[in-house]
């Protein structure tokens, strides 16, 4: 569009450069309250929202007139003076000189969503224009710093990204939850659920490497923390223990958190999210709650990481067994409604609890290895329980992290195939790993909307990826 020398084009998110100047903003009408010879509409350019002011008398009539008669969402080029007003949610207000209309809304197909209540269903139904509005647009600017947040951490701490394939001839957590294809000549291929098993390989090709992509999973549970199509990023590090990666999810998390709250204050105001919550998450001290500190694990001696990571854990760690423990106190004590079986995985509501104990992250390790995957190392103190964590965002976000040392024999993890019932042919790369040069390794996965949903605050998972795909939804 024309850049006018005197009205130079600028965006919402920058008004503080050009107080007191004629400014040309490219955007959309948002909303518009009329009082008399009084225009007050909202402008939005998809860096935030502004008001403006329009005195009958302060312009030309048929801009007055335009700008009286405009549709919701229609298109403008709007150039107007900026100024600075407390009361304002942005500091800013706009004295508005002049408009363009780009399109106009037709009045007989007004912009479906409105300012009032809509149900989710009809605003999922209709994601493509919800996107617009400032709280969704919000969350989307914060998803993008948390990806941009992830990938800088393993990006400047010597790990290599490298892609795995998406199409894939095998499974890699469990075979029910597996979105399958045709692949030519009477060949099944499979979307990928995990690049874990690739990045293994990379990492004893290349020593710290991390995989973030797209990943499926046919999930048949419409609970508000699963998508059938989510974004994970997998860390794998060669020489590396359960110890290391514990290390290197603490770091990485912090460093996520960090990055949200220098650039997100504002949007995270939008979203409604108290970010008290998350201050503790970056302060420099532990203050890990006293009446769980007799609960928590000592660490190994594994220093010197070769993840290169923290010194002291700042995210406190509990063994299955001690979770256990709390929650069969917290059952005894009424706090629980159902008691948790020994050997069980954690329900939602246990999990809940466990993270309520707590004012940052907590990992829970060392699971019963019966009810986890395949490739997971056996404690050698204990060869029932897997050297795993999962970590639980706090306020009852649930689990964010899965991760493990992995099966380093090459013997122990044929007989794990096997014993899974996994086609031995389709794993014989996989088990290759084991043959040449086999090192004690470890990483764990991220998924990116259940952080998403954590450190905004959404109840739901459909609302920290632009299209949600779950169980009962491919539309739009
Ligand atoms: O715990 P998961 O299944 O672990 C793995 O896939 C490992 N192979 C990762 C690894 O060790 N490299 O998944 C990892 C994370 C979960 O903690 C969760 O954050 C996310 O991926 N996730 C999902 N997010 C949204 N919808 C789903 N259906 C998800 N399933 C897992
Ligand atoms: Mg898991």
């Amino acid at each position: 569009m024309s850049n006018n020398e005197s009205a130079p084009i600028a965006t919402i998110a920058s008004l503080s450069h050009h107080e007191g100047q004629t400014v040309t903003l490219r955007g959309w009408l948002y909303n518009l309250r009329a009082s008399g010879k009084l225009l007050f509409p909202i402008f939005r350019d998809g860096t935030g929202t502004i008001q403006g002011i329009v005195p009958k008398a302060a312009v030309p009539e048929e801009v007055f007139e335009t700008l009286k008669n405009l549709t919701l969402e229609s298109s403008v080029i709007v150039t107007g003076k900026v100024r600075a007003d407390s009361r304002a949610p942005s500091g800013y207000e706009l004295d508005v000189e002049n408009v363009e209309v780009i399109q106009r809304v037709p009045d007989e197909t007004p912009f479906p969503i409105t300012l009032k209540e809509h149900g989710v269903d009809f605003l999922m139904e209709h994601r493509h224009l919800w996107l617009r509005t400032p709280r969704q647009s919000a969350i989307l600017r914060v998803r993008a710093t948390i990806m941009r947040a992830a990938a800088e951490y393993f990006d400047t701490n010597g790990f290599i990204r490298t892609d795995p394939p998406i199409l894939t001839p095998n499974a890699c957590e469990g075979t029910s939850e597996l979105f399958e294809m045709d692949y030519f000549d009477n060949d099944k291929a499979y979307l990928t659920q995990s690049g874990q098993l690739y990045i293994e390989a990379t990492a004893l090709a290349l020593g710290k490497v991390y995989s973030f992509g797209p990943t499926f999973r046919a999930e048949k549970s419409k609970t508000r923390r699963h998508l059938t199509e989510f974004w994970m990023i997998e860390p794998e590090v060669a020489y590396a223990g359960l110890d290391d990666i514990m290390d290197l999810a603490e770091a990485f998390i912090t460093h996520i958190v960090t990055r949200v709250l220098e650039s997100h204050r504002a949007d995270l105001k939008v979203i409604g999210r108290d970010v008290t919550k998350l201050e503790p998450i970056v302060a420099p001290a532990p203050s890990l709650s006293t009446a769980a500190a007799p609960l928590l694990s000592s660490r190994s001696e594994a220093e010197g990481s070769a993840a290169g990571t923290t010194k002291e854990p700042r995210f406190p760690r509990l063994s299955y067994d001690e979770a256990h423990a709390m929650l069969e106190k917290a059952y005894a004590e009424g706090k629980l409604e159902n008691p948790h079986k020994y050997g069980d995985d954690f329900g939602s509501p246990d999990e809940t609890y466990i993270s309520s104990q707590f004012d940052r992250p907590v990992m829970v390790h060392r699971y019963p290895a019966a009810i986890k995957a395949f490739y997971m190392q056996p404690d050698p103190a204990d060869p029932t329980k897997a050297l795993c964590v999962d970590v639980l965002a706090p306020e009852g976000y649930g689990e964010i992290i899965g991760g493990s040392q992995r099966v380093d024999s090459y013997d122990l993890l044929k007989s794990r195939i096997e014993e899974h019932n996994l086609p031995l042919a389709a794993f014989q790369w996989y088990l290759d790993l084991r043959k040449y040069g086999s090192v004690p390794h470890a990483g764990f996965g991220m998924g990116i909307e259940r952080v998403v949903a954590w450190l905004c605050g959404l109840d739901h998972v459909r609302e920290t990826i632009p299209f949600a795909r779950t169980l009962n939804r491919i539309y739009p």
